[in-house]
């Protein structure tokens, strides 16, 4: 009996569950295309082998998979996306040349681009995949101290012990922006770490628009998110290894990486240049030292030519998506915690609209930690 696959909607039988995994393909094809390509995916799924997708499908399904995907506000654009079909590369070695082109189609010069990278699924329901074990592909490392003070990303810290382990040699100097190693097992999970090339890694030193002193705070962020530990579900089949990239949207590092506390925890550093009270939270130190990060990304990305999207247009560009869905027929999956930025979300039209989360298909999903 082959499993019921993953996501589907709780209560269906077989039958239906696969029918609602292939609905997306009338996307794709229409007539007896669709009849014939319905067939054939239906017949491996009910075997338990993967979706025989061609590679214009697998196009469709990772635009689908954007477009469904609940936490993003950047949907508008889910058309633009390319999808490299490299389905047939599983050894760590070739993912590691894959995701260095990918990073560099991404970065493009500043004109960030998104693309999604879909690499060798399991054969068969259970067995191994490949696996990159990064959350992201540009990434800090983070150190815990002896003495329990904090060094670099704090998020990256198990993934940072973990390279030193399989044998990364940190910076003799260990600071805040130290770039971690990439770690990739294939099919045998044995991780394997890849060194990146110097240079390779596009990052943008963050400097403010009329405070000459943020400069000398020695900050920085790299160029483009590259999400590498989700799963890409599509067609009743996981795809393990299938990073994705966009472009930022500026409150995603100026408001959360480089502002919460469990992580950069920059606020009270920013406030005391800026000569706050951080003694009495009515002298809104916090608020006005997160306006001024927040300015500088802003600012420094434009400065150096590096697509990234405030959060006012961010939320405007997800307004028009939902309203281009309504008018194609479509329901919004969004949820609105991951939606309303976290900077002046009430000035924003996103915190004034009700959301709603539905399971769909294709859709990105997270995975239990490969570590
Ligand atoms: N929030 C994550 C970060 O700050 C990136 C997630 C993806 N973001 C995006 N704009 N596509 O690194």
């Amino acid at each position: 009996m082959p499993p019921v696959p993953a996501n589907s909607a709780a209560g269906m039988g077989l039958a239906e569950a696969i029918t609602h995994e292939l609905a997306f393909l009338s996307e794709a094809h229409s007539g007896s295309t669709l009849e014939r390509r319905l067939t054939i995916c239906r017949e491996a799924l009910a075997a338990g082998r993967p979706g025989p997708l061609t590679a214009a499908e697998l196009t469709w399904a990772g635009r689908i998979a954007w477009r469904n995907h609940a936490r993003c506000i950047g949907r508008l654009y889910w058309r633009s996306l390319t999808v490299r079909d490299h389905r047939h590369l599983d050894t760590p070695e070739q993912l590691y040349g894959s995701l260095l082109e990918h990073l560099e189609l991404a970065q493009g010069e500043g004109n960030v681009r998104s693309h999604l990278t879909v690499f060798a699924p399991a054969e068969h329901p259970g067995a191994p995949a490949p696996r990159i074990w990064n959350h992201q592909l540009c990434a800090y490392a983070g150190y815990r101290h002896a003495d329990g003070t904090l060094l670099g990303d704090p998020k990256n810290i198990a993934l940072t012990t973990r390279a030193c382990e399989l044998g990364w040699r940190q910076p003799s100097t260990p600071g805040p922006f130290d770039l971690l190693p990439w770690i990739i097992a294939g099919r045998d999970g044995r991780p394997q770490l890849f060194a990146l090339p110097p240079g390779l890694v596009r990052e943008v030193r963050l400097r403010h628009p009329s405070l000459p002193w943020f400069e000398g705070l020695g900050l920085r962020w790299y160029a483009v998110p590259v999400v590498s530990d989700m799963r890409l579900h599509a067609a009743g089949t996981d795809y393990p290894a299938a990073p994705f990239n966009g472009w930022y949207m500026g409150t995603e590092i100026g408001a959360r990486n480089l502002a919460d506390a469990d992580r950069y925890n920059l606020l009270p550093r920013v406030a005391e240049m800026l000569g706050l009270d951080c003694r009495n939270p009515r002298s809104l130190w916090k608020d006005r030292a997160l306006l001024e990060l927040n300015a500088a990304v802003l600012h420094s990305y434009e400065l150096e030519g590096v697509k990234l999207v405030d959060h006012h247009t961010a939320s405007a560009e997800f307004m028009k998506f939902c309203a281009l869905e309504k008018s194609a027929g479509r329901e919004v999956s969004a949820r609105w915690d991951w939606i309303v930025p976290p900077l002046s979300p009430a000035t924003t039209p996103v915190f004034h609209t009700p959301m709603q989360e539905r399971a769909s298909t294709p859709d990105f999903l997270t995975q239990s930690a490969a570590y």
